[in-house]
């Protein structure tokens, strides 16, 4: 017998080396050998081949696929009538030299969870749906999260249709099709969304615990920075006489660094364009994309309208042009409370806040959705360095499963 409340200790290297067993079998598409980085951006060959893995997984579980025409797969096990179904999953697409877990470690998870449930014997008594979410991290086409905002209406599928990647290549030709937009007939169909995921921070590795319930999603968006100014040549035009947007760009730069410094909120351009991009050229242009975020909406308006105004005022200064696009913006996500509660005590998990997106806080508008985060020992993320111990990834799938035998009953 156990004393109260410990049963026996679960055989942890089993579970682990199930997960390794299918980690390994995506471990090395879209990896690239000089970073150490993922390059699976979506539509593009390496998340094409991790779609065919998807498929073939749901395949040797008899979980028959459902495209959605938004470019998000569905992997159903239970009747396809039966209502209230329960979706967890994540998505495939990586950030340009990302992390191997942000994404797929949630699709992976999901899986192993139904394996983990069938072996307990569990018949759930409402489907439960694997999701792969296309472009969430909106790095082909510029709009993070695509798949589950069109799936939810909550971007215009013929705006969609005409985004187009660095190539010119545009949504609708990389999908083979127009997207189909919302589809409420799946979205009906569930009663509540799971999506587990890596953490991307330090909370986990400060409390040492390897699993944590999300409790909300930073409001954040994207706003795209066009300085304009006159390209010249660089060893004859007089410093005096030149209108260089470089100058403008790098000063906007700063002046976000120090506007979320004083507000407590994260500012960040991690990308640039330079036109011609030529060293010995006076830029025509330069493109800046600020990413902005905050844990109130206010602050992030806040944010993005003091560094649009310093721009302008140093725009006037260096005789150059700025002009501001919001190509993206997603509100504050606050998660069901409920169940979150729920999951968090049924697991004895902590209960954190996030500064990142995830179609987790797309589907929150729609229907009960939770997070669960697995600890990251560097607390590194959308960088090769980005990690997780498998042995907190099988307590990630144990804690998964559990929940998901709590959400679809016996
Ligand atoms: C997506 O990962 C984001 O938060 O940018
Ligand atoms: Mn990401
Ligand atoms: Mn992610
Ligand atoms: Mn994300």
């Amino acid at each position: 017998t156990h004393p109260a409340g410990e049963g026996p200790p679960p055989n942890h290297n089993d579970n682990e080396r199930r997960f390794r067993e299918l980690w390994d079998q995506i471990a090395p598409i879209g990896r690239d050998a000089g970073s150490g980085g993922y390059l699976r951006y979506a539509f593009t060959t390496p998340e094409l081949a991790l779609r065919d893995w998807f498929r073939a997984q749901a395949d040797r579980r008899g979980m028959p696929v459902t495209v959605d025409g938004n470019g998000n797969l569905f992997a159903r096990w239970g009747e396809p009538a039966a209502p209230g179904a329960v979706l967890t999953g994540s998505h495939f697409d990586s950030v340009p030299h990302g992390g191997a877990y942000d994404g797929p470690l949630g699709i992976v998870s999901a899986f192993l969870a139904v394996d983990e449930l069938r072996a307990a014997g569990v018949t759930p008594s409402r489907p439960l749906v694997v999701a792969a979410f296309a472009e969430e991290e909106g790095a082909r086409f510029g709009v993070p999260c695509l798949g589950s905002r069109l799936l939810t209406g909550a971007l215009d599928a013929d705006r969609a249709a005409g985004l187009r990647d660095a190539d010119g290549v545009s949504l609708a030709e990389a999908l083979g099709d127009r997207p189909a937009g919302p589809r409420p007939d799946l979205l009906g169909g569930w009663s509540c969304f799971v999506e587990l995921h890596v953490e991307q921070g330090r909370a986990l590795v400060d409390q040492g615990t390897p699993v944590a319930v999300a409790s909300a999603i930073w409001p954040h968006g994207r706003w795209r920075f066009d300085f304009h100014g006159e390209g010249n040549h660089a060893g004859t035009t007089r410093m005096a006489d030149r209108r260089d947007p470089m100058l403008t760009y790098a000063f906007t730069v700063l002046a976000a660094n120090k506007e979320a410094r004083l507000r407590g909120a994260h500012a960040t351009v991690g990308r640039v364009r330079v036109e011609p991009n030529a060293t010995n050229a006076i830029p025509a242009r330069v493109t800046g994309w600020l990413d902005a975020r905050a844990a109130d909406p206010e602050t992030v308006a806040g944010l993005v309208e003091a560094v649009r105004a310093k721009a302008a005022e140093r725009a006037g200064r260096d005789g150059t042009e700025v002009t501001v696009t919001e190509e993206s913006a997603t509100p504050l996500v606050g998660f069901d409370g409920d169940l979150g509660g729920r999951l968090a005590a049924l697991l004895d998990a902590p209960v954190l806040p996030t500064g990142a997106g995830h179609d987790a806080g797309i589907l929150a508008g729609h229907l009960p959705t939770a997070m669960l985060f697995v600890r990251n020992p560097t607390g590194v993320s959308h960088s090769p360095a980005e990690a997780a111990t498998d042995a907190d990834c099988a307590a990630g799938v144990t804690a998964l499963a559990r929940v998901l035998t709590e959400l679809t009953g016996r």
